[in-house]
C-alpha cells in the first residue's frame, strides 16, 4: 500500500472509531448514522433491543403481520411495505421478485427493517421429493435430512428463508387428507425424522445462504379429529397431549428449530390459537421454547367463525395474550392491536416481545446484514432441478417404498413381456403428492416411460385417466395382459383425494381400480400391483388379487424411476411401514402401540383379527435371520445403561438393507401401559451370507413413562425388549428394572 494512502486509512479508522462510539460511523469518508442494530459486531440481542427501542408501536405492530402474495394483490402487498405494515410474506417465490420486494422494504421504510419470505417446503421445492409420510418409511435419519437440505438449497435459491415444516402431527386415522404429511404413528420415529429435517432445512446456521429456517407445526394436537374430518377438532386428553403430541415438538426444539405454528384446532375447548396452556405454559414454560410462533392460516379469524370470539379486537386480544406472536393472514393485530395497547387492555410490553421474537429470527437468518445477498438469479437456475437434486430424490423415493407382497418372488421381473394398465400409467402431477410447492408436472416422467428405459422392447402400456377405469377399458385391459406374462397395474388415489381439507369416508381404491385388477387377474399369470397414495388404504380386494404389491405413495418428481428400479430388481426395497394399514374402515383408529387390556378385544364379524399390514413392517428380496439377543445385564439400576446387542444376517440371495427395531413392552407400570412402544431403530446393509451384530445402549429416560400425576417418572418392576424385523416379529429378552 503507498505510504499517504496508509496515513489516510489509518486516520480514516481512528475518526470512525471515535465517530462510531457516538453512534455516527464513516464510511468511505461519507458520515451516516450508524445504530447498533446495523452494526454486526455486537450481539443479536442487543441489536433486537437497540433496534426496538427506535420503533413505533405501529412498526411493531407491522413486524407481527404476516401476508400472502399474489400476483394479483402485488401493489397492495407493495403499499403495506412501503407503510411498514408486513413483517414478513408468504407464496412469494423467485430471486428476481423478492429481491425487488426487499429493496422496497430497506429503502422505503425508516428503518429499514428486511422482509422475511416464508413458503411451504414439505417435501421438496422444485425437485419434489416423496410425501413426508413415505419419507418416514425410509427409517433412515441421513435421507430425510438429505432430502431436506437439497430442498432448503432450492427454496433459498428462490428467496425464501422460512418453511412451514416439520409437520409433526401424530395421527392414527387414514380417512384424514393430511396424514400425508405426517411422519407415521410413532412418536419416537416422528421425532428422530422431525429432528432430521430440521437439520437438513437449517443446517449449522440459517444465515447460510442455502439453509431455511424451519416452522415446526401444527401446535399441538391437530389430529385429533372427529372421524378423521379436516379442522373439526376433538377433546383430547393432557395425557394424550404429554405422552404422544409434544415429545415431536420436544426433539425439534433440542434440534434448534427456529419457530413453530399453532394449530387450527383446540385443546379443552379452547382455540390453540387463543390456548395460553398450550402457548405460554407449555411452549416457554414446560418446553422452554424461545422463539417465534405464528398462527396457522387466519386463526385468529377463524375463532371467530367457530364461535370461539365476537370479532377481530376480542380474538386479537385473547391472541396476543396467549402468546401467539405473527399474524398469518387474519390481519387481526394490524387492525386492532393498537387500540387494545392504547386502550390498556394489552401492554406495550406484549407486542415488544411479540417484534422480539420476529426481528430475532431475521437478524438470526442474517437479513439485516445481507438483505440481498440471498437472491441471486444464476445460484436459482443453477439449483432448481439440478441433476444431483434428481438423483437424491429418486434415491429417497426408492427407499421410502414398501414391498407388501411378493409371494413366488415374482419380483423382480426380469425377461417377461409386461403390460402396464391403470391411470397411473401415464400419470404426472398425482406422483407429486400433495403440498408440491414448485413443483412441475412436466418435470415427471411417466410408469411407462420408466418402464420403457428399463425394459425396453418388452413393454405394452394402455393408459387411461382416473375416471377412465371403465368397463370398455377394463375389457381392453384384460385382454392385453391374456396375451403378456406380467401385468403391472398402476393404481392409487389421485393426489386431488389426499392433503388439506380433504378427508375420505372410504379408505381403499374405487370399486372400478379394484375391478380391474381383479378382472386382469383372472386372465393373467403374474399380477404386480403398484399402488400410489398418502394414506394407509385397505388393501383386502387387492391382495386377493395379485402377487405382489409395492406401496409406491406419492413418491414425487423421480417416483417413476424409482418404481423401475424396484420393479426391475435395481434396487432392492427396504422401506417399512410408519402406519399401521387396517384391514377395514371399521377397525379406524388404528396403531400399533395400543393401551392394553384385559381381553383379547377385535371384531366379531372380522375373519382375521389385528391389522392387515403392521407398523415397521416391509418385505425385501432377500431374507434376514435374527440370532444372539442379549443384554448387558438382567439387572438394570439407576443411572446404569443398558447394551442390547443382536446378530442379524442376510441369508437371501440379494443384497440389502434391514431395519432392526427395538421396541419396550412393560407388564405393569401404575397406569395402564401400551402394548409397545418403539425406542431404537437402528439400519444394516449387508450383502448375501453377510452378518453384523448391532447393539443399542438404553438409558435411564429410555424407561420413563407418564405416571398417574402427569409426572414423568422411570418405571421399575420389568421390562421386555423386544428387538426384531418390525413390531410383529420379533426375539425378546427381560431386564428387572431396579430402584
Ligand atoms: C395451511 C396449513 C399450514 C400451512 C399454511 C400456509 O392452511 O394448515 O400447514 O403451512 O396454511 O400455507
Amino acid at each position: 500500500m503507498v505510504k499517504g494512502k496508509k496515513y489516510s486509512k489509518i486516520l480514516s479508522g481512528v475518526i470512525s472509531s471515535v465517530f462510531l462510539l457516538g453512534g455516527i460511523c464513516v464510511n468511505n469518508g461519507c458520515v451516516s448514522k450508524c445504530f447498533t442494530y446495523k452494526d454486526a459486531s455486537f450481539p443479536i440481542e442487543k441489536r433486537v433491543n437497540d433496534l426496538l427501542d427506535r420503533m413505533t408501536l405501529d412498526e411493531m405492530i407491522g413486524q407481527l403481520n404476516l401476508l400472502p402474495y399474489y400476483e394479483s394483490n402485488d401493489s397492495s402487498i407493495r403499499e403495506s411495505i412501503v407503510l411498514g405494515r408486513v413483517g414478513a410474506l408468504l407464496k412469494a417465490d423467485g430471486a428476481a421478485l423478492n429481491l425487488r420486494l426487499q429493496r422496497l422494504a430497506v429503502d422505503s421504510t425508516r428503518l429499514g427493517i428486511p422482509l422475511m419470505f416464508h413458503e411451504d417446503v414439505i417435501h421438496g421445492y422444485r425437485t419434489i421429493f416423496p410425501i413426508p409420510l413415505a419419507m418416514s418409511c425410509t427409517w433412515n435419519d441421513e435421507l430425510v435430512e438429505k432430502a431436506s437440505a437439497v430442498a432448503a438449497a432450492e427454496a433459498s435459491s428462490s428467496g425464501i428463508q422460512l418453511t412451514y415444516a416439520p409437520m409433526v402431527d401424530i395421527s392414527n386415522d387414514p380417512r384424514w387428507g393430511r396424514i400425508m404429511e405426517t411422519m407415521g404413528e410413532d412418536p419416537y420415529l416422528c421425532s428422530r425424522m422431525a429432528a432430521a429435517q430440521i437439520r437438513g432445512f437449517q443446517g449449522n446456521a440459517i444465515s447460510d445462504h442455502d439453509r431455511l429456517a424451519s416452522c415446526v407445526k401444527h401446535f399441538a394436537g391437530y389430529a385429533s379429529l372427529s372421524a378423521g374430518r379436516d379442522y373439526l377438532g376433538d377433546y383430547f386428553s393432557e395425557r394424550m397431549l404429554r405422552e404422544v403430541y409434544l415429545k415431536p415438538y420436544e426433539a425439534a426444539i433440542h434440534e434448534g428449530v427456529s419457530s413453530f405454528m399453532c394449530s387450527y384446532t383446540m385443546f379443552e375447548g379452547v382455540p390453540a390459537t387463543h390456548s395460553r396452556h398450550l402457548n405460554t405454559e407449555i411452549l416457554r414454560g414446560d418446553l422452554g421454547f424461545d422463539g417465534l410462533l405464528m398462527t396457522d392460516w387466519r386463526t385468529l379469524s377463524n375463532a371467530i367463525a367457530s364461535g370461539a370470539a365476537p370479532d377481530d379486537t376480542v380474538s386479537s386480544l385473547r391472541g396476543i395474550l396467549s402468546g401467539i406472536e405473527m399474524d398469518m393472514t387474519s390481519e387481526c393485530y394490524s387492525k386492532t392491536l393498537k387500540y387494545l395497547v392504547e386502550s390498556g387492555q394489552v401492554s406495550e410490553t406484549v407486542v415488544r416481545r411479540a417484534a422480539y421474537h420476529a426481528l430475532k429470527l431475521k437478524f438470526e437468518a442474517g437479513l439485516f446484514d445481507d438483505p440481498y445477498g440471498r437472491f441471486d438469479e444464476n445460484r436459482e437456475s443453477a439449483e432448481l432441478l439440478s441433476p444431483g437434486n434428481k438423483s437424491k430424490a429418486e434415491e429417497v423415493a426408492a427407499s421410502s417404498m414398501v414391498l407388501l407382497k411378493n409371494d413366488h418372488n415374482v419380483l423382480p421381473l426380469n425377461k417377461e413381456r409386461i403390460v402396464l394398465v391403470g391411470p397411473y400409467v401415464a400419470e404426472r402431477a398425482s406422483l407429486m403428492g400433495s403440498w408440491c410447492a414448485k413443483g412441475v408436472e412436466d418435470d415427471v416422467r411417466t410408469l411407462e416411460e420408466s418402464f420403457r428405459d428399463v425394459f425396453p422392447g418388452k413393454v405394452v402400456s394402455l393408459p387411461c385417466g382416473f375416471d377412465g377405469v371403465t368397463p370398455e377399458y377394463v375389457g381392453q385391459a384384460t385382454r392385453t395382459a391374456s396375451l403378456c406374462d406380467v401385468a403391472v397395474v398402476c393404481v392409487g388415489e389421485p393426489n386431488w383425494l389426499i392433503g388439506e381439507a380433504v378427508s375420505t369416508s372410504r379408505v381403499e381404491l374405487s370399486p372400478e381400480q379394484e375391478e380391474l385388477v381383479r378382472s386382469v387377474r383372472k386372465v393373467c399369470g403374474k399380477v404386480v400391483v403398484v399402488l400410489f397414495n398418502g394414506r394407509p388404504l385397505v388393501t383386502k380386494n387387492i391382495l386377493d388379487n395379485c402377487d405382489a404389491l409395492l406401496e409406491a405413495w406419492y413418491p414425487g418428481t423421480m417416483g417413476a424411476e424409482a418404481v423401475a428400479s424396484i420393479i426391475s430388481g435395481e434396487r432392492n426395497p427396504s422401506g417399512r411401514l410408519t402406519q399401521t394399514f387396517p384391514r377395514s374402515v371399521g377397525q379406524i383408529p388404528v396403531r400399533y402401540n395400543e393401551l392394553r387390556t384385559f381381553a383379547d378385544v377385535d371384531f366379531s364379524d372380522l375373519e382375521e383379527h389385528g391389522p392387515q399390514f403392521p407398523f415397521g413392517y416391509g418385505l425385501s428380496y432377500t431374507d434376514w435371520e435374527y440370532s444372539s439377543l442379549e443384554v448387558s445385564s438382567a439387572n438394570v439400576n439407576l443411572r446404569d445403561s443398558l447394551k442390547v446387542s443382536v446378530n442379524v444376517r442376510n441369508v437371501g440371495p440379494e443384497a440389502g438393507r434391514e431395519t432392526v427395531q427395538l421396541y419396550l413392552s412393560y407388564p405393569f407400570l401404575d397406569v395402564i401401559p401400551r402394548k409397545m412402544e418403539l425406542r431404537r431403530y437402528s439400519q444394516v446393509d449387508l450383502a448375501p451370507g453377510e452378518s453384523e451384530t448391532v447393539v443399542f445402549t438404553l438409558c435411564d429416560k429410555d424407561f420413563e413413562y407418564l405416571g398417574p400425576d402427569g409426572v414423568m417418572r422411570r418405571a421399575e418392576g420389568g421390562c421386555r425388549i423386544l428387538v426384531g424385523h418390525d413390531s410383529s416379529s420379533f426375539d425378546e429378552v427381560f431386564v428387572n428394572l431396579a430402584k
